[in-house]
């Protein structure tokens, strides 16, 4: 694995497009980069008012379009001007409730957009079918001097889940998530595929892998039907907390160990094509919580007397996997893998951030110093 030293040295002055950087693995993403000396160049919806890329959004990034995946046009011609050295795909509709509520926009965000986003490739460099290329014009991969490299951010829920317990997932299992939300990251996964075998074949022009991560916790996550950030709104609201499904166990990792594990993908396939996969990034066993502990970790770690009411009962209206853990064996061989945050700082570090957020939410250019200062202290450790 390349440490943040050695990802500066890689980083530095590359230009990489990443695509839903307002959300909140987005924001993340754009600070670290900016850290490593990237050029950060982000395609995404408008950020919410409030979240954390609002809060931020002076520092992160200058060169950005806030338009819809699906929008074509607009994506290619952005990706033209660009001509980015990474690619990193994370706009997407990224709720499994709301997935059940808008299926047909889940689908159409999720499958579609990943549709939209690798015609936005392919037009770029003009790519065709083999060595046909469309409009019979030339191709315009030979202007690349190096491969571009892409990751497509998908989630551990693209399996066949069966609530099998104790049972991790293998890269290799089948894929068919069983909510609306995850189906359609599922399907994502099937669409890079097609893509990368049909058009992006060459080697020497494109690289692609899909990362497979669990939930991910850090302060300012601000999503609805999260367990966190439902957390953080209780304290806010000063409101008891109802946990739905108290025993479900989760791989929960802090935001930033996948999105460090992203970077890495994204380096080694660049130098060597034989990394381009697809990668589950998730925790070791003892480091899978169940709900309630997690609840009860973040209220301890932010010091707050929230009462907490525990369902008794699995919810049953809606199917969410009750056990959901990956084999990471892959990431371990491949790129020596070795867990970066341990839990408790994890909490830590999730709970100083939400607290920051709420005593500073309407003074943006103290909470944006204080953020910076605490974040890059983080990098500076590790
Ligand atoms: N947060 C997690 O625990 C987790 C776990 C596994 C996978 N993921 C995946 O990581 C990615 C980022 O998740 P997040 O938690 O940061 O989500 P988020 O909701 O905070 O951010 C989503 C981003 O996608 C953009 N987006 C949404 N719809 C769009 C559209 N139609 N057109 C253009 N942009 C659009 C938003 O503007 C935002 O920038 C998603 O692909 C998600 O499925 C997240």
């Amino acid at each position: 694995m390349l440490n943040l030293r050695k990802l500066k040295k890689f980083y530095k002055n590359k230009k990489v497009l990443i695509t839903g950087h307002t959300g909140f693995k987005g924001t993340y993403m754009c600070v670290l980069l900016n850290y490593l000396g990237a050029r950060v160049y982000g395609y995404a919806l408008k950020p919410e008012k409030g979240s954390l890329y609002d809060l931020l959004a002076s520092l992160l990034v200058k060169n950005e379009v806030f338009a819809d995946i699906r929008d074509e046009k607009k994506l290619t011609s952005f990706m033209k001007k660009v001509k980015p050295d990474y690619i990193i795909h994370m706009a997407a509709q990224p709720l499994v409730l709301r997935g059940y509520e808008e299926p047909a926009y889940t689908y159409d965000v999720n499958v579609l957009g990943t549709v939209r986003l690798m015609e936005a490739i392919r037009k770029t460099y003009n790519v065709g079918v083999k060595h046909r290329e469309p409009n019979g014009e030339a191709n315009r991969r030979g202007e690349l001097r190096e491969p571009v490299s892409i990751l497509n951010v998908t989630t551990d829920k693209v399996y066949e889940n069966n609530d099998l317990s104790n049972y991790a997932f293998k890269e290799c299992d089948k894929l068919c998530g069983r909510d609306p939300y995850a189906n359609s990251k599922s399907c994502s996964e099937l669409v890079t595929y097609a893509y990368k075998k049909s058009f992006f074949s060459d080697e020497k022009y494109f690289r692609i892998s899909t990362a497979r991560a669990g939930n991910v916790i850090g302060g300012g996550d601000l999503n609805e039907n999260r367990i966190i950030p439902d957390c953080y709104r209780a304290i806010k609201n000063r409101k008891a907390m109802l946990v739905r499904n108290p025993k479900s166990i989760r791989p929960y990792q802090y935001v930033l160990e996948p999105l460090i594990i992203y970077l890495n993908i994204l380096a080694y396939q660049k130098k060597n094509v034989k990394y381009a996969g697809s990668y589950n990034i998730g925790p070791d066993k003892k480091a899978c919580l169940t709900t309630r502990e997690l609840v009860e970790k973040f209220f301890e770690a932010a010091a707050s007397p929230i009462r907490v009411i525990y369902n008794r009962q699995k919810t049953t209206a809606r199917h969410e996997a009750s056990f959901l853990r990956l084999d990471n064996k892959l990431i371990k061989k491949t790129f020596g893998y070795k867990e970066i945050f341990k839990m408790k700082d994890t909490m830590r570090y999730t709970a100083d951030i939400y607290l920051l957020m709420l005593k500073e939410q309407h003074n943006k250019k103290v909470f944006t110093t204080k953020f910076i200062d605490y974040i890059y202290k983080i990098f500076d450790k590790i």
